[in-house]
């Protein structure tokens, strides 16, 4: 029998991708949102691409516990990749509360389903944002994590940290461990922190849908470059970096999705070293903002009208990940170019006006 995960948040930019994936490696997947920040195109776009048109779809929300439950009572999940989250950095500091309370609620409603219907194992959505401004770099899992600087960023530590002692607590259900803990059964965990997921489907029939001024890169060098933009701000070119711009580790959103795979893999063969462990899931190789706009004209044979701006406040200068723990203890290695990524970015862009 397959083994069933559960993707929350599954009709978004990473969901939808990873549902792609685990499909393809042979899961059965059921997808929830609550399609706060997305719309069904991408959904449609994963029927499109895996030829399944019958995929489970709840709509509900994490932060509703009953509802989780029951998703949990409906179906034997095996794993559960949890997205369901509010992503804004910005936001999240004009309105922390609601931040908080979605973002812890729904993961708590997760991990609280797990333990209660047991033997679930769980893999957390985090991100490179836990390291801050690292004193060294590349940045391994060992590097410490910074005080956060956002509400956001707060909330990806404070999941790390609810997984992290969940797991302690649930993991030896039935040792003395957890003598009297409510446990179904053990609850492992991964979380994995992402570097700058970028890019699109190579059939460009998914990808990012950012609602308003995009507030990522990427999304706003597409739109600019297709002219829904006048012209892109590059925040800052005095940083004390090769070309004065930030550097970041952009990682492939298909290479990102089949990091899932591997990690999923690893808890369900029961592969894993410790009941939880983290993996920085990036490639490794610092790009400027100014390198990425080169390449993105580059490859796709536009210009781009861009100009200097102030820095952005909460930037840090530069990040990147060292992954060699995902690429020797996943058997996972990022293997798209950035040209080969910036060329399916503008694909989808294409894509969305309907211009391919
Ligand atoms: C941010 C979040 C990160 C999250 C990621 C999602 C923080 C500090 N950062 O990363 O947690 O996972 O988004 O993709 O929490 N830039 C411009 N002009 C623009 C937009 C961006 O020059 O219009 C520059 C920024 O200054 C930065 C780089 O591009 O140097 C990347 O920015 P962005 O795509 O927003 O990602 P991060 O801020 O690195």
């Amino acid at each position: 029998m397959a083994k069933r995960v559960l993707v929350s948040g599954g009709a978004g930019f990473i969901g939808s991708h990873v549902t792609v994936e685990l499909m393809a490696a042979g899961y059965e997947v059921v997808v929830a949102d609550n399609m706060s920040n997305c719309d069904l195109t991408c959904f449609e776009g994963v029927k499109k691409i895996t030829g399944k048109d019958d995929i489970p779809f709840v709509k509900m929300d994490f932060c509703d516990a009953d509802a989780v439950n029951r998703l949990f009572s409906q179906y034997k999940i095996d794993a559960v990749i949890h997205f369901a989250a509010y992503k804004a950095v910005g936001e999240s500091v004009a309105e922390p509360v609601m931040y908080y309370k979605n973002n812890l609620e729904s993961f708590l409603n997760v991990i609280e389903a797990a333990k209660t219907h047991g033997g679930c194992n769980v893999l957390f959505s985090s991100s490179a944002t836990v390291y801050g401004e690292p004193d060294e770099l590349p940045v391994t899992e060992k590097s410490p994590r910074q005080p956060a600087t956002s509400p956001y960023g707060n909330t990806k530590q404070m999941c790390e940290d609810i997984l992290r002692d969940s797991v302690k607590a649930y993991a030896k259900y039935g040792n003395e461990v957890n003598a009297g803990a409510e446990c179904n059964g053990p609850i492992k965990g991964i979380a994995l922190r992402y570097f700058n997921p970028i890019g699109a489907h190579p059939s460009a029939l998914i990808g990012e849908l950012p609602r308003g001024v995009p507030n990522n890169l990427v999304p706003f060098i597409t739109q600019t470059a297709i002219g829904k933009r006048e012209c892109l701000s590059i925040f800052g070119n005095d940083y004390p970096t090769p070309d004065g711009t930030c550097q970041r580790d952009y990682i492939d959103i298909v290479d990102l999705a089949k990091a899932h795979v591997y990690a999923v893999r690893r808890m369900l063969d029961g592969k894993m070293e410790e009941d939880y462990e983290i993996f920085n899931v990036g490639t490794g190789r610092p790009v400027s903002v100014l390198e990425l706009v080169n390449a993105f004209e580059k490859v796709n044979g536009v210009k781009l009208n861009y100009k200097f701006a102030p820095r952005r406040a909460g930037d840090v200068t530069a990040i990147w990940a060292d992954p060699t723990l995902a690429n020797e203890k996943l058997g996972w290695k990022a293997e798209r170019s950035v040209e080969e990524t910036l060329a399916a970015a503008w694909a989808w862009e294409k894509h969305l006006a309907g211009k391919e």
